[in-house]
Formats: C-alpha cells, structure tokens, sequence
C-alpha cells in the first residue's frame, strides 16, 4: 500500500473509529488504554473538523504533500548522482545498465578503412583466451605503480598482439620506467628489443622499481635517438633482418601519429602499434582515431550545433566519465572538431598546429591509402566491473567481457586487480601498412 493510501485509510477509518478497534480490544493491560486514549482524541478531532466544514480540505492537503515528499525524494537521487561524479553506481545506473547492459558506442565508434577491408586473424574467443592466460603474468609486473604508463587493457592488447604476430624484433618508442618492455617480453622471452627513449629507464631505478632488460639495445639517455633520425639499415644489419615485416614496432612516445606512421612507412616496418590513440577532442597528439573520424565513416564526423542531439549527449556524459569532452572542448573557431579544436597536435602538445578541414580530410586518405588492417583493441571488461571512471563507453566498442559477466569477470582473475589499472584505455590501435599503390 503506497504512503498516500495508507494516510487515506487511515482517515477513513478514524471515520468508522467506533467500531475499528475491535480487535484492539482484545489486546489488553495498558496498551488498550492507550489505543483507546488514541482513538477517543482522534474521535474528538474528527468530529470538530466534520462539524466545521474541515475535513475535506484537509485531507485534500495532506495528499498535496504525500504527493510532494514523494516527488522530492526523487527528485534528490536524480541531484545526487549529477552532484557526485565519483558515484559508480549512480552512473551506471543513470545510463540505463545496472549490470545488465550499457551503452557502448551510442555516440559513434570511428575507424580507419582499409585498402581491401582485410580484419585482424584473431576473434573474440582468442582474446578471451589470451585474458585467461595474461592475467596471471600481469601480476608478476615489477612496475606495480605505473601512473603516465600502460595499464592493464593496453598492457594486455600489446602483449597479445605481440604473440599473436611472433616478430623477430621488437621496436619500442617511448619505454618510461620500462613497464612496456616487460610486457614485450613477456610475450617473446627470447626475441631482441631495441628501446628508444630520452631518459633511460636505468634512471627510475633510484626512486623505486624499473625494469631494464638484458636483450634490449638501449637508444636512451646521452645515446637517445628519435625514431624519425635513426639509421634502420644498420640496426637491421646488427640483428641479422632481412624481412623488415618481421618487425613489430609499438609506439608510446606521445608523438603525432601521422607523423610515426610516415617514418614506418619510409623505414619499410609493416606492423605497428599505437599506444594512445586518442578520441576526437581529446589527448595531447594528432592520432588515427581523429584523423579517421570522418563522415563517411560508420560512427564519425561531428556536429558543433549546440542544440544538437549530440551535443546535449556530449554535455550530459561530461559529468560522468572524466574523458567525455562536450562541445565547448570538441569544437573549436569555424566548428573546427578534428583534432582537438581543429588542432594537430605533436610531442606531447608541446607543438600545437591549426590545419583546415581540408588537411585533416586528406590526412585521412592518405592514412587509408597505406592501410592494410585497422583493429582498436576492445576495453577488456565493462565499467560496471572494472569501476574505471575516465574513459566514455560511449565512444568505444563493446568490451571483451560485457557489463553483467561478473562471473567471467572474476574467472578470468580480473576480480583481483586494483580498480586503477582500469583507468588507462584510449584504444590502443595495431595497424598493418604497405606503401600506397600508384
Ligand atoms: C607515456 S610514457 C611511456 C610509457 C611506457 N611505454 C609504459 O608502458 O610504461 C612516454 C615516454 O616517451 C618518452 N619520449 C618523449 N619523447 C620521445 C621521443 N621523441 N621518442 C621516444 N620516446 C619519447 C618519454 O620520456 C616517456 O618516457
């Protein structure tokens, strides 16, 4: 019986009250005293109010309250989750999936065309094979605190990737305290690295962990140098490649990332790895999903009308996942929306160029002209597990464990992972490249 029904039964049968307490009568000692003492005054008011022409009125205004105090009450849930955007459960239950089912994608997930829509070999059963087989490996990390490194999602997607392709050399960019020269060779015990990075990773090791590896040729510190000036053939030469699409090439240097891809393409390396591979709007260097995200592609292109479905979409989500960027962030002079307001940005945002509409258009076909596989690893499992906050499912493909799967989840061992090492996704991207054909 609802709160307001309960008030008006309880109104009425104050009406019928000389009869209703029957079978409080049989209740006895002092608690009948008291009923009765209850029911006489109740009586007493009751009769006034009716002589007087009150009662209608009244009961009219308490059932105005009853319905107020409800609309209240809801209303301050609806408050509190806009007010506290650190409330897991409020947001996902704000989005519509408490646990059940979420909203991936529903603000459009771009990609790259390939030049003949080749895929990725592997499938979703492999990835959660992989995920069974990674999780235990991951808890051996050295690095346990990897905050401005890889987390777990990407940690995974490099490790799987590396041992789906089995390189004969692996090339990192961008190595930090060495967490992800650890996970390259987790996934090829034996097989050689060449690790470009300014700071050797060496260096962390006065402060707390690192891990330096013992196959690795360091091109850190005083011998730092950049991808783009490295002499290929003589490195080639010194690991015995013939093959350069033996060649695995990941890259965590936070560069412009058209820029990387021109350096593979001129050092002939075919498979290569993209550590952030920002959103629209976001990150700190011009990456595939920017330049990819076009009109004519499923998922992409942007509305800067600020009365948009989109936009209010985007001003909504904001709240919610630190990552989400609304229209203010998204567009900037002219409804520029590539890049981050129409900007290229380079070398962690210390390089900040403005590029047309046009630029950012031919970019993108230059980029499919080179393309022979275009795959974004998947988030590994639903925000309703892992409690990750930054990244907005609403603009990313559906995880390999789905919101709900709890029991997977915890299967796979993921239950046992700190929730912070879920926080770090933005679609790490492996890309297969050949020169374009004239
Ligand atoms: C995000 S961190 C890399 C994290 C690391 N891959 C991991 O998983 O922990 C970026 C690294 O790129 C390095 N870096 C900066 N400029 C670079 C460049 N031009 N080439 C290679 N690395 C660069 C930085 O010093 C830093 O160590």
């Amino acid at each position: 019986m609802t709160t307001a029904n309960k008030i008006l039964e309880r109104a009425f049968s104050t009406r019928r009250s000389p009869h209703a307490s029957d079978g409080a009568e049989d209740d006895g000692g002092d608690d009948e005293s008291k009923t009765r003492k209850h029911i006489s005054v109740a009586m007493r008011v009751t009769n006034y109010l009716t002589r007087t022409g009150y009662l209608w009125p009244i009961l009219l205004i308490g059932l105005i309250i009853v319905i107020i105090t409800s609309v209240t009450i809801h209303s301050r849930d609806l408050v509190c989750i806009s007010a506290s955007s650190s409330d897991h459960i409020s947001r996902l239950r704000f989005f519509g999936f408490d646990g059940q089912e979420s909203d991936f994608g529903s603000l459009g997930v771009p990609w790259c065309r390939s030049k003949h829509g080749k895929n990725v070999e592997w499938t979703s059963n492999d990835l959660l094979k992989g995920l069974e087989e990674f999780v235990p490996i991951y808890e051996t990390r050295p690095i346990k605190n990897n905050v401005y490194g890889m987390g777990f999602d990407h940690s995974f997607g490099l490790w799987f990737i590396t041992r789906w392709l089995k390189p004969d050399l692996m090339i990192e960019s961008g190595a930090f305290k060495g967490h992800s020269t650890w996970v390259l060779r987790q996934a090829m015990p034996d097989t050689p690295i060449v690790s470009l990075s300014p700071r050797h990773p060496e260096k962390y090791l006065k402060k707390g962990p690192a891990y330096v590896d013992g196959n690795c040729t360091y091109f850190a510190g005083k011998d730092f140098v950049d991808f783009g000036s490295m002499d290929w053939a003589r490195v080639m030469r010194k690991h015995g490649i013939k093959d350069r699409s033996r060649v695995l090439v990941f890259f965590d240097d936070h560069q412009n990332e058209l820029k990387r891809l021109k350096q593979a393409l001129k050092a002939g390396f075919k498979h290569l790895v993209f550590e952030d591979n920002y959103d629209t709007g976001t990150g700190d260097h011009y990456s595939f999903r920017q330049i990819c995200d076009q009109f004519y592609i499923t998922g992409g292109g942007h509305s800067c009308f600020k009365d948009s479905d989109e936009a209010r979409m985007r001003f909504r989500r904001k709240k919610f996942w630190e990552k989400a960027v609304d229209i203010q962030e998204l567009c900037g002079p002219g409804e520029a929306w590539w890049g981050v307001r129409g900007h290229m940005r380079d070398d962690f945002n210390h390089s900040n160029k403005a590029i047309t509409y046009a630029e950012h258009f031919q970019n993108s076909r230059f980029v499919e002209s080179v393309l022979d596989v275009y795959w974004e690893l998947p988030p590994v499992a639903g925000p309703s597990l892992t409690h990750q906050t930054r990244y907005d499912p609403a603009r990313a493909p559906s995880p390999i464990v789905e919101d709900g799967k709890y029991s997977l989840f915890r299967r796979l061992g993921l239950s046992q992972l700190e929730a912070s090492v879920f926080n770090g996704y933005t679609q790490m991207v492996y890309l297969q490249v050949s020169e374009p054909v004239t």
